[in-house]
């Protein structure tokens, strides 16, 4: 999955709604795009990150409503007081961040819209049927559940409402055959292999036309010909994928270039409640343009709550803050990756995070860093003693990264972060078993102890590199306490396909002793 010449890597996550603040299942999503971008940039490629907001509709616009304030200034407040703050604390390194009221994305839809329009893919009809507002979807009646005689979504639990109106229609039917020829040639396009299997099954069950307006609100985008309707939330949300990077640009504008650099995009990441809208609708319109589709759609499970998706709606969302306010922003970001398979459900649990907290991040990695810096201080005088090879270590070292960046590359991010985890502890039993501070204790081992400490220290240079895109803050303090950013430079510039490269930390830097990289758990809490 590298991309050679201009082309960036493009990734992007589901741009959320704007009805409440951001709990941890929209972090858990933005969170692994920024440590599958951040992995990407590390490979030294050219990335391009998107993430942002959905800000249409009638589930915003009926908060703003029970708020009393008009949807403009409710989506303007809470992007700028929870969204982007929230993604700023987490470390998120976007590089741009859309917001589907503006210009820029707006203008683009309308165009889009009147070109499909032009090109006969559009056409005047009638819906009737069940509407989610909460999934903003029109339902089929075999998608709904019953409870006391009430048609309900199973998503949100909440019964649906019947929609009853002229609209616009999309000639969604006429791409079943193209996608499910799409999905059998390329198996890569929709991932895991449950959601692939789901979405070829919904497409061979037949699919009908979308009604892509709505007349009843005008919270939305005027379709262009008929300014009495405003454009269906999900086709002009779909579009910010292409819009934020100059979807219809003249080829030779700003906008232009950027669409000839990123589009198609390489990952579409999103949770499994909205597969079928990146699976199915958004590949459609973009065929129906004549565009490039996706190089991947990647659906991953739900945080549960009680066994049910999390939700704003529901009011189960934990905010990021109760997790990171104790346990510091880089095992946040490590251990939803870490503990749970991507692509598979997963439940929080405090006691769960306290354990790994405790065994895998405190032990394994941060004791590894602290007494090496430590012994450093104590038996060279601080200085990284002469370069020294340990075969084992170094073999095991290749053999991690020939398994995390595959790993990683395919989304397995659990299954690339225990790759590297595993050589953590690797190094770990090296040091138990070489037991340095013994061969302190008599001079004529000088040689072999400063052997042993410049294998620790030269694993631990490999460790922070390759945990880089999970954990940025503690393995910069970490680069720094080597001395490894003033001989080697940026931790950002090294690369994951030289990491492996053995002796890389050079002889003579002056260790600095480090904060604790991850404290003892305040158990008091
Ligand atoms: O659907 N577990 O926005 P949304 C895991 N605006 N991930 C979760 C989650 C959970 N419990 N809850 C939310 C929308 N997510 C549309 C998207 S894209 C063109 C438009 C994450 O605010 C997950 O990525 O309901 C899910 O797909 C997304 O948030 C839905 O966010
Ligand atoms: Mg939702």
């Amino acid at each position: 999955m590298s991309n050679s010449g201009d082309k960036a890597f493009y990734l992007t996550t589901p741009i959320y709604y704007v009805n409440d603040a951001p709990h941890i299942g929209h972090a858990y999503t933005t969170v692994a795009g920024d440590v599958l971008t951040r992995w990407h940039r590390q490979r030294g490629e050219k990335v391009w990150f998107l993430t942002g907001t959905d800000e249409h509709g009638q589930k915003v616009m009926r908060t703003a409503d029970l708020n009393k304030v008009s949807p403009q200034d409710w989506v303007d407040r809470l992007v700028e007081t929870a969204w982007k703050p929230n993604w700023k604390s987490l470390n998120i390194a976007n590089d741009d961040f859309i917001r589907t009221t503006e210009p820029r994305h707006t203008e683009r839809v309308q165009r889009f819209l009147q070109g499909l329009k032009d090109s006969g893919h559009i056409y005047a009809g009638k819906y009737e049927g069940p509407y989610c507002v909460g999934c903003e979807e029109f339902k089929l009646p075999g998608d709904l559940i019953e409870a006391n005689g009430e048609k309900l979504c199973p998503i949100h639990s909440k019964p649906i409402e019947l929609v009853n109106e002229n609209n616009w229609f999309f000639k969604l039917s006429a791409f079943v055959e193209p996608l499910l020829k799409h999905y059998k040639d390329n198996p890569d396009a929709c991932q895991p292999e449950s959601a692939r299997n789901e979405v070829v099954s919904f497409l061979e069950g037949g699919v009908s036309d979308l009604s892509i307006s709505r007349s009843t609100f005008d919270w939305g985008i005027p379709v262009p010909w008929d300014t009495d309707q405003v454009v269906y939330v999900w086709f002009d949300a779909l579009l910010n994928y292409a819009t934020a990077v100059g979807l219809g640009d003249d080829p030779k504008s700003e906008g232009g270039i950027k669409f000839a650099q990123t589009w198609p995009a390489d990952v579409h990441l999103v949770g499994k409640d909205i597969l079928r809208f990146h699976a199915v609708i958004w590949p459609a319109m973009l065929m129906a343009a004549g565009l490039a589709v996706p190089k991947k759609v990647f659906a991953h499970g739900w945080l549960l709550v009680g066994g049910e998706k999390m939700s704003k709606s529901k009011l189960t969302g934990i905010a990021p803050s109760d997790i990171t306010d104790h346990f510091g922003i880089d095992a946040f970001r490590y251990y939803f990756l870490r503990a749970i398979p991507f692509g598979t459900d997963g439940s929080f649990s405090w006691e769960d995070m306290s354990a790994r907290y405790t065994s895998e991040l405190a032990n394994d990695f941060g004791n590894l860093a602290s007494r090496l810096t430590a012994m450093v201080e104590k038996y060279c005088a601080g200085i990284i003693p002469s370069a020294a090879k340990d075969p084992g270590l170094e073999s095991a070292l290749q053999a991690t990264v020939n398994r995390a960046d595959p790993a990683m590359c395919a989304l397995d991010f659990q299954g690339g972060i225990n790759a590297i985890m595993e050589f953590c502890k690797k190094v770990n039993g090296y040091v138990t078993e070489k037991e340095p501070w013994k061969l302190a204790k008599d001079p004529a081992n000088q040689k072999e102890l400063e052997e042993v400490l410049y294998n620790t220290a030269e694993s631990l240079r490999a460790l922070a590199v390759l945990l880089n895109p999970v954990m940025p803050t503690t393995c910069e303090i970490l680069w720094e306490s080597l001395g490894a950013h003033a001989t080697m430079g940026p931790i950002s510039k090294q690369t994951i396909s030289d990491v492996a490269r053995w002796g890389q930390l050079p002889p003579g830097s002056s260790v600095i002793k480090s904060a604790v990289l991850f404290p003892r758990l305040d158990v008091s809490e």
